[in-house]
C-alpha cells in the first residue's frame, strides 16, 4: 500500500482523559464525542457494569450494589484497570462501523506521572486497538489547542486550570521549560464552597450544588453589577437535620474561593521565578493563555494579569483544547514531534 493511502485509511485520533470528563478528537472532524470519565462497578464481584454516560446515569438509580469510580482522581492515574476500560470504551465509541486501519491515537497525560504509568498508557492504547500510540503532556496539548507557537524557540505560558490539577507551564521548543502541577482545581474550589456555606450557615450542600455556585455566581474578582447576584444554597441543616435554603451573594462565593485562587496564584508566582531570564521576557511581552474549565471562573483572568503584572488571555473553548492539542499533533507531526514524551507501535 502506498504511504499516501495509508495515510488517508488511518484515522487520527486525540484524547483527552481528564478527571471530571474524557474527550475524543478526530482529525478533519473535531470533537466526536466527550464522556464523563466514571466506571461503573458491580459490589458483590467487582465486575465492571458500565463506562462512562451509561456509568453516571447508574449512579444513584441502581439499588446499592453498584458503585461509580472515578480512575483519574486528581488528574493522576489512581486505577490503571479501570483507565484502561475507560480507554477501551473511548477507541471503541470513536472506531465503530469502521473498518480499515488501526488508528494512530494522541493520549494527553498529567504532568508528573511516573515512567511505569507512561507505559501503562502506552500499553492500554494499543491493546485498546491503536496500531500507534503517542504522549503528550497535558499543559503542551492545552497551548498546541489554544494556538501557541510551541515549535519555536519562544517562551510561552500556559495556565489550564483543570477539575483536579493546575498545570503551569512555560514552553518553549515544544517541550516544557519550566513547569508546576498542583492538585487544585475546580473540584478544590467546589470543596471551598462547601466549607464555607458549613462554617457560615450550618448547612450542607453536596458537590453538585456547589459546582453550580460556582459557575453561576462564582468570581475572582469583584464586578460593578454584582451586588444583585445572589443564589439559592439548598442544602441540609447541620442542626436540625432538616433541608435548608439560604441566599449567598457573589462577594461571599469569592471569599470562598479565595485559598484555591491564591493557591493557583502563587503556582504561577513560582514557575515565573525558576523560568530563565531570556524566555520570561518574551512571557512578559506576549499574552499568558489560561484553559481547562477551571478558567471560566469569571474574572481569574483578570485577576492573575493584575497579580503578575501580565497579559492574560482566555482561550477560545477553554475545556476543548488538551483534546485539541493532542489530536492537531498527529496533523502537524513534522514540526511538533518534539511535543510528544511517549511513542510506541502495535506489533500485532
Ligand atoms: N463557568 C465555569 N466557571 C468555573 N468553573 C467551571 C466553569 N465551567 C466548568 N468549570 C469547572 O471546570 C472543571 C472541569 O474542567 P476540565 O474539563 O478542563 O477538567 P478535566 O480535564 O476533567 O480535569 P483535569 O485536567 O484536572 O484532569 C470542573 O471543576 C468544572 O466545575
Ligand atoms: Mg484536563
Amino acid at each position: 500500500m502506498s504511504p499516501m493511502l495509508k495515510r488517508f485509511l488511518t484515522k487520527d485520533l486525540g484524547l483527552d482523559l481528564g478527571t471530571a470528563n474524557s474527550l475524543v478528537y478526530e482529525k478533519d472532524k473535531g470533537i466526536i464525542f466527550r464522556e464523563p470519565s466514571v466506571v461503573a462497578i458491580q459490589k458483590e464481584n467487582n465486575q465492571i457494569v458500565a463506562v462512562g454516560e451509561e456509568a453516571l446515569h447508574m449512579i444513584g438509580r441502581t439499588p446499592g450494589n453498584i458503585f461509580a469510580l472515578r480512575p483519574l482522581r486528581e488528574g493522576v492515574i489512581a486505577n490503571y484497570e479501570l483507565t484502561k476500560e475507560l480507554i477501551r470504551h473511548l477507541l471503541k465509541k470513536a472506531l465503530k462501523r469502521r473498518f480499515g486501519l488501526k488508528p494512530r491515537v494522541v493520549v494527553s497525560i498529567p504532568t508528573g506521572i511516573t515512567g511505569v504509568e507512561r507505559r501503562a498508557v502506552l500499553d492500554a492504547t494499543l491493546g485498546a486497538g491503536a496500531g500507534e500510540a503517542f504522549l503528550i503532556e497535558e499543559p503542551v496539548a492545552a497551548a498546541i489547542g489554544a494556538g501557541l507557537p510551541v515549535q519555536e524557540a519562544i517562551g510561552n505560558m500556559v495556565i489550564n486550570i483543570g477539575g483536579g490539577t493546575t498545570d503551569v507551564a512555560v514552553i518553549s521548543l515544544g517541550g516544557v521549560v519550566a513547569g508546576l502541577s498542583i492538585r487544585v482545581g475546580g473540584d478544590a474550589m467546589d470543596n471551598s464552597i462547601i466549607r464555607f456555606i458549613r462554617r457560615q450557615y450550618n448547612l450542607l450542600i453536596g458537590e453538585r450544588s456547589a459546582e453550580e455556585l460556582k459557575i453561576r455566581l462564582g468570581t475572582a474578582y469583584p464586578f460593578a453589577d454584582e451586588e444583585e447576584q445572589k443564589e439559592e444554597a439548598r442544602g441540609r441543616d447541620q442542626v436540625s437535620g432538616l433541608p435548608k435554603n439560604v441566599a449567598v451573594t457573589a462577594a461571599e462565593i469569592r471569599e470562598a474561593l479565595k485559598e484555591p485562587v491564591a493557591m493557583i496564584i502563587n503556582a504561577i508566582r513560582q514557575v515565573v521565578e525558576k523560568t530563565p531570564p531570556e524566555l520570561v521576557a518574551d512571557i512578559i511581552n506576549q499574552e499568558i493563555i489560561m484553559t481547562g474549565g477551571g478558567a471560566l471562573l469569571k474574572g481569574i483572568d483578570r485577576l492573575v494579569a493584575q497579580e503578575l503584572s501580565m497579559k492574560v488571555r482566555l482561550a477560545e473553548d477553554p475545556m476543548a483544547c488538551v483534546v485539541k492539542g493532542a489530536g492537531m499533533t498527529l496533523e502537524h507531526l513534522d514540526t511538533l514531534k518534539r511535543a510528544l514524551v511517549g511513542r510506541k507501535k502495535s506489533t500485532r
